[in-house]
């Protein structure tokens, strides 16, 4: 006989289980935030609420770890409730939110303002990068007392208190970063390269989306890798690439690899799904940086995914008013919202066969989750958080941005059949998303600190 206290909070049950050890026809049991069981129905406990999921899949929900949640200064593109509204109605139940913001996440100050104007607002868990600060010493307290989880370091840009042309200090920063034991997440594309570039379109008066691939290349990519690389070799800095776009590219990071350098990257949807030739028809909605690469380029990229040389899946969710996104195209505002077409998207392509179902989850929820040290989160085992999404696999719909919870309601995927639809999200144990609706209250989510000392 159970007694009253073995009555858990809540149970799933009739589901596909997908977990560590395969997919099972089970249920799982939910107490507080955390997933108590993982088993066939009878050896559930009794629960205080129990959702039958109809056969569905029940899935660890996604880590996106490249995410722009906007909020404070630019609220006007997305906000942190609706940032997070997106990601859960999109499956991701962890988003780690960048620095390029307004004012610029970049001093234990800043992170902890961001903090406290998210914290009433969001519905799924939200972690935060920091830029590095100018002084290289203030890193630590970024980290220890801010509560900031990883680093990230614009190579094509300044943003933060580094410049990324000077070398010294880059490598005073990373060899903080070393010392901490924390990652930086790295934008590859090299500002001097950017530069020289730019004045030689400029020379031969060469304009537009060809003058604006011609500077933001391939071999721009790839320098800032080799010069990334060669700064993580020097410090012992943990770095992760982030929206690997180029064969070229791609190339940099293997070599990186081979010389057992701690070097993990991330492809997202859109430089996997789409090619340079959607950019020169669709336009704004497909403007992003790193561009839209040739069909050479995203073989590449497919392939090396398949062979595991790709370490992570994440959205570079970076919404824009469509109206920021118009030539002329220097001033032009790069990036797509991709919270809530990433799961949809990627689903579709174990459905046809390009991609397992386990890579999928290995490479979109387990291993971001491990790279950024997010324990108990990623994974459907007994004892980690329950941070869940159910996929009902047989659904078909169109990709509607005007359905979209982000402000930035375009899309270069508008009109695409998917299959798969996220029709409920769980963030510790609590029902967030349901049928499309967001039924959480603004605040339910929870920022992630880093919890280990430094
Ligand atoms: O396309 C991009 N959008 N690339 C970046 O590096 C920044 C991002 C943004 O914040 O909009
Ligand atoms: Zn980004």
């Amino acid at each position: 006989m159970w007694s009253e206290e073995l009555t858990v909070d809540l149970v799933l049950k009739n589901a596909r289980v997908f977990t560590p050890n395969g997919i099972f026809n089970a249920g799982l049991a939910v107490e507080g935030d955390r997933i108590v069981r993982v088993a066939k129905e009878t050896n559930l406990p009794p629960a205080s609420e129990t959702v039958n999921l109809n056969g569905d899949l029940l899935l660890p929900g996604l880590v996106d770890i490249h995410v722009h949640l906007r909020g404070q200064g630019l609220s006007y593109k997305e906000d942190f409730y609706t940032g997070t509204a997106a990601a859960a109605a999109g499956g991701v139940t962890t988003v780690v939110d960048m620095p390029n913001n307004i004012p610029v996440t970049m001093s234990v100050e800043t992170v902890k303002e961001r903090i406290k104007s998210a914290g009433d607002k969001i519905v799924v868990n939200v972690a935060f990068y920091s830029a590095f600060p100018e002084k290289h010493e203030e890193a630590k307290r970024i980290v220890v007392e801010g509560g900031a989880i990883a680093f990230k370091f614009f190579m094509s840009r300044k943003v933060g208190g580094i410049d990324p042309k000077d070398n010294s200090a880059i490598l005073e920063a990373l060899r903080e970063a070393a010392g901490l034991d924390v990652p930086v997440a790295i934008h590859a594309e090299d500002i001097r390269l950017i530069e020289e570039r730019k004045k030689k379109v400029e020379l031969l008066e060469k304009e537009g989306i060809e003058a604006y691939l011609e500077v933001h290349s391939p071999s721009v990519e790839k320098a800032a890798i080799e010069r990334a690389a060669g700064l993580a070799e020097e410090t012992g800095a943990k770095i992760h690439i982030c929206h690997l776009s180029s064969s070229k590219g791609l190339g940099a990071v293997l070599a990186a690899k081979k010389k057992g350098l701690q070097v993990s990257c991330e492809v997202t949807p859109h430089h996997l799904l789409l090619t340079v030739e959607d950019l020169k028809s669709k336009g704004a909605t497909a403007l992003v940086n790193p561009p839209l690469r040739p069909k050479r380029d995203v073989d590449s990229l497919w392939k090396a995914l398949r062979d595991g040389s790709i370490d992570v899946l994440a959205s570079d969710h970076a919404p824009h008013r469509l109206e920021e996104k118009f030539p002329p195209i220097w001033e032009a505002k790069t990036g797509i919202s991709g919270l809530e077409t990433m799961l949809p998207l990627l689903f579709t392509q174990v459905d046809r066969g390009l991609l397992t179902l386990e890579t999928l989850i290995r490479m979109a929820s387990e291993r971001p989750a491990e790279i950024l040290g997010l324990e108990g989160r990623g994974r459907i085992v007994e004892g980690g958080y329950a941070d869940l999404v159910v996929v009902d696999p047989s659904e078909r719909f169109r990709i509607d941005p005007s359905t979209f919870h982000s402000k930035a309601k375009h899309s270069p995927f508008e009109g695409w059949t998917v299959k798969g639809r996220p029709v409920k999200t769980f963030v510790n144990g609590r029902l967030v998303m349901d049928e499309g609706e967001i039924v959480a209250k603004p605040g339910d989510g929870r920022v992630i600190r880093r919890l280990r000392e430094a």
